[in-house]
C-alpha cells in the first residue's frame, strides 16, 4: 500500500526524518534559503500532510492549493500566528505546534539577551575584537546591575515562568502581568508578584515579553507604554516582533524614554528597522529556541503529530481538537 504524501519545508534532523520515513512518502525542501510562497504552493499540491516552519504563512489560499487530501499542518514552532487555525478547522485539517519543549531554552536565551544588554557585552566584544582596547580604564563600558533589580514579565506562561525562575539566582524582585493570575503556589515558588500592566511598566528595570502574538497582543507595547517605562529600563523581546510597535520603540530609544532593548524578534523579519542598529540595542536573528537539542525535540513533536494522526493515536499536541471528532 502506498504511504501518505508529506511535504516538509525543512530537512529537519535525522531522528524526525527516520520517523517520518517509516510512515510517509516524504518530500523535503532541501535548499538552505527558505522556499518562496510560490514554491510551497506548488509542492503542497496533492499532499496528505505538511510540516512547516514559522516562516510559512499557512492560510486559506495555501490550504486550498493543497487540495482535499491534506489532513494535517504540523508547525515546527510553539507560536502559530503563521497558521490560520480556523481555516484549517473549516477544512477538517488538524493544526499542531510544539509546546513544552522549548521553554527552558528560550528562557536561557532571554537571559542571554538581558545580561548582554545590561552589561554591554556586544559593545565590549566589538571593542576587544577590533584591537581598539588600549588600556584598562575605570569607567570603560560600565553597564547596569542586574542583581537586586526588578524584572517585569508580561505573560507568565511556561516560558515566562522559566524566565522568572532564573531571576531567583539574581536575587531580583519579580513582578508580572498576565491575562490570568498564576496559582498562589506558582507565585510563591517564583517569588513573583502580580501587578497591573501599568504598574509593571512603571516599576520594572527590565520588561520581558512572553505573550503569544494574537489579536489582543499585536502592538501591545506602543508609545503610551514606552511613556510609562523608566528612562533607565530595558525592553527584552523574545516572543514575536509585532507585539511591539517597532516605530514606537525606535522613537522611545531616540528620545531616551528607555535605556535600551534586547530583541530576538522583529515586526517584519528578517528586516530590522535602521533605528534599532545602535549600541544600546542587542539584536539577534530569532534564535530563542535555537539549540540543537531543542530544535530536535521540536521537529520530533511535529513528526510525531503527523504520525499519530495517520496511525490513529493521540497527537502529542493539537490546536483544533474538534477536527478529530
Ligand atoms: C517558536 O517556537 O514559536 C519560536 O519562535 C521558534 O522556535
Amino acid at each position: 500500500m502506498s504511504k501518505p504524501k508529506l511535504f516538509s519545508t525543512h530537512v529537519l534532523y535525522d531522528q524526525p526524518r527516520r520517523l517520518l520515513a517509516e510512515h510517509f512518502d516524504v518530500e523535503y525542501w532541501t535548499e538552505n534559503a527558505r522556499p518562496s510562497r510560490d514554491e510551497v504552493l506548488k509542492r503542497v499540491v496533492g499532499k496528505d500532510a505538511l510540516v512547516c516552519l514559522l516562516t510559512e504563512k499557512v492560510d486559506a489560499g495555501l490550504l486550498d492549493a493543497a487540495g482535499p487530501d491534506l489532513r494535517i499542518v504540523a508547525n515546527v514552532a510553539v507560536g502559530f500566528d503563521n497558521i490560520d487555525v480556523p481555516a484549517c478547522t473549516a477544512r477538517k485539517i488538524a493544526a499542531s505546534n510544539t509546546p513544552g519543549v522549548l521553554d527552558e531554552t528560550t528562557a536561557d536565551f532571554t537571559w542571554t539577551l538581558l545580561t548582554a544588554v545590561a552589561r554591554r557585552l556586544v559593545e565590549a566584544d566589538r571593542l576587544a575584537r577590533s584591537g581598539g582596547w588600549l588600556q584598562w580604564n575605570f569607567d570603560l563600558l560600565c553597564g547596569t546591575d542586574i542583581w537586586g533589580k526588578t524584572l517585569g514579565i508580561i505573560g507568565l506562561g511556561r516560558i515566562g515562568r522559566a524566565v522568572a525562575r532564573r531571576a531567583l539566582g539574581f536575587r531580583m524582585r519579580v513582578i508580572y502581568n498576565s491575562t490570568r493570575r498564576a496559582p498562589v503556589e506558582i507565585e510563591r515558588e517564583l517569588n513573583a508578584e502580580y501587578v497591573t500592566q501599568d504598574q509593571l511598566l512603571q516599576q520594572a528595570d527590565f520588561v520581558s515579553l512572553h505573550v503569544p502574538l494574537n489579536q489582543q497582543t499585536r502592538g501591545l507595547i506602543g508609545p503610551a507604554e514606552f511613556a510609562k517605562m523608566k528612562r533607565t529600563a530595558f525592553l527584552i523581546n523574545t516572543t514575536r516582533g509585532p507585539v511591539v510597535q517597532e516605530a514606537a520603540l525606535v522613537e522611545a530609544l531616540d528620545q531616551g524614554k528607555i535605556a535600551g532593548a534586547a530583541l530576538d524578534v522583529f515586526e517584519r523579519e528578517p528586516l530590522i528597522s535602521d533605528g534599532l542598529r545602535r549600541d544600546n540595542v542587542v539584536l539577534a536573528p530569532h534564535l530563542g529556541s535555537a539549540s540543537v537539542e531543542t530544535r530536535t525535540k521540536m521537529a520530533m513533536i511535529a513528526a510525531e503529530n503527523a504520525v499519530a494522526l495517520f496511525t490513529g493515536r493521540p497527537m502529542p499536541s493539537i490546536l483544533n481538537p474538534e477536527v478529530l471528532k
